[in-house]
């Protein structure tokens, strides 16, 4: 296969002979090879043998024809070694045992080597990387605050209200916890750019339940840290976040390469709140895959119209693919993002 520069290619902000297009969450359970796997293993049984994570990682690549394989892990992978304990529930989502809430819990956090503690995940990528033959892969981490709101909460959470009542009433607990989880996702990111990962995205999923003011000052600083530890070893990075559209100048300070714009921002207005210097990607609502297909053409146009061809858009979801998404609509975008663009480009 010849080498699919693409992707590369509009992360540097260069020219390309079509978008690339990628999705988060492209592996998962929408997809019946994956139930196939899941069947037979948990989640994390999968993330920690590299020979499977590495399988899951390309089977969106075969099936969809995409531009990026990104690697089959989780964001809260690093809180296992961190000594908090990691399940995933059935129909709960992630659950941590022993939350952090006091300074004693956070001095009680143990180091984290990832090498020697994460090793499954270099090994997945040095897997993919002989077998991936030209498509790039995609590594990545949590950002401290998302990851943060995991440790706090212990769960998920709509409200994050313990985190927020951490930064408010107790905020040297809550700086003691960003800064040590910064120098762990810094060094586990650095570890899977050296064992082969070409990009890496940071996913600061949560981050837009914050203000502007509370984002300088609990999470700017710490986000920072990882995208520049990142960034000096000379791959693109991608600073991802959903319900960020008043957040979009600051994430930019912090960092990043390229950085996602949800759909709740018009890709031409998220672009110009950004400035020309910066990639985007985004920025369809994954709601949208379960729509007719003339409404998911309208909607895919839309989103290349307002990109106008320029250099350093990656066409991606909004956020991750949904569960029961039906796999030919994923497709069908694949196909229309390469197909308009190519032909935009002749269209004067
Ligand atoms: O294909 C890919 O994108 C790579 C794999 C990937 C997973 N998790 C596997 C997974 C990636 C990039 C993640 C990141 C992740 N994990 C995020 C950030 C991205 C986002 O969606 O905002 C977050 C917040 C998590 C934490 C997490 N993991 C939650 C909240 C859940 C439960 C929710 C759910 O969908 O069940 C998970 C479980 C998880 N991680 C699944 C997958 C494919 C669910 C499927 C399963 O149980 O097999």
């Amino acid at each position: 296969m010849a080498v699919n520069e693409r992707f590369l290619r509009a992360c540097r902000r260069e020219p390309v002979d079509a978008t690339p297009v990628w999705f988060m969450r492209q592996a998962g359970r929408y997809m019946p090879e994956y139930r196939t796997i899941r069947a037979k293993y948990s989640l994390l049984e999968i993330c920690r043998q590299p020979e499977l994570a590495a399988e899951v990682t390309l089977q969106p690549v075969r099936a969809l024809g995409v531009d990026a394989a990104i690697l089959f892990a989780d964001i809260l992978l690093p809180v296992i070694p961190l000594g908090l304990g990691l399940e995933f529930a059935k129909g709960e989502g992630p659950v941590i045992d022993k939350p952090v809430r006091t300074l004693e819990d956070v001095q009680m956090l143990k180091p984290v080597y990832a090498e020697a503690n994460l090793g499954y995940v270099m090994e997945a990528i040095r897997i993919l990387r002989g077998e991936l033959s030209g498509i790039p892969l995609i590594g990545f981490c949590g950002a401290p605050f998302t990851v943060a709101s995991y440790i706090i909460e212990g769960g998920s959470s709509r409200e994050f209200l313990k985190t927020k009542a951490m930064m408010y009433s107790a905020p040297e607990v809550f700086h003691a916890l960003m800064e040590k989880l910064s120098v762990v996702l810094s060094d586990y990111l650095v570890a899977q750019i050296r064992a082969g990962a070409q990009a890496v995205q940071v996913f600061d999923s949560w981050v837009g339940t914050l203000s502007p003011r509370d984002y300088e000052m609990f999470v700017l600083p710490y986000s920072q840290k990882v995208l520049e530890a990142a960034r000096a070893e000379n791959v693109p990075v991608i600073h991802f976040g959903t319900n960020t559209t008043t957040l979009l100048p600051l994430m930019k300070r912090a960092g990043g390469d390229v950085i996602g714009l949800d759909w709740r921002v018009p890709l031409d207005d998220g672009w110009a709140l950004l400035g020309q210097d910066t990639a985007v990607q985004g920025n369809l609502d994954p709601a949208l895959l379960f729509a007719p297909l003339p409404e998911i053409k309208t909607r895919v146009h839309d989103i290349l119209r307002r990109a106008e061809g320029r250099p350093g858009h990656i066409f991606n979801l909004g956020h991750g693919i949904l569960q029961n998404t039906p796999v030919d609509n994923v497709k069908v975008v694949v196909d229309m993002v390469h197909e308009y663009s190519v032909q935009s480009e002749k269209v004067p």
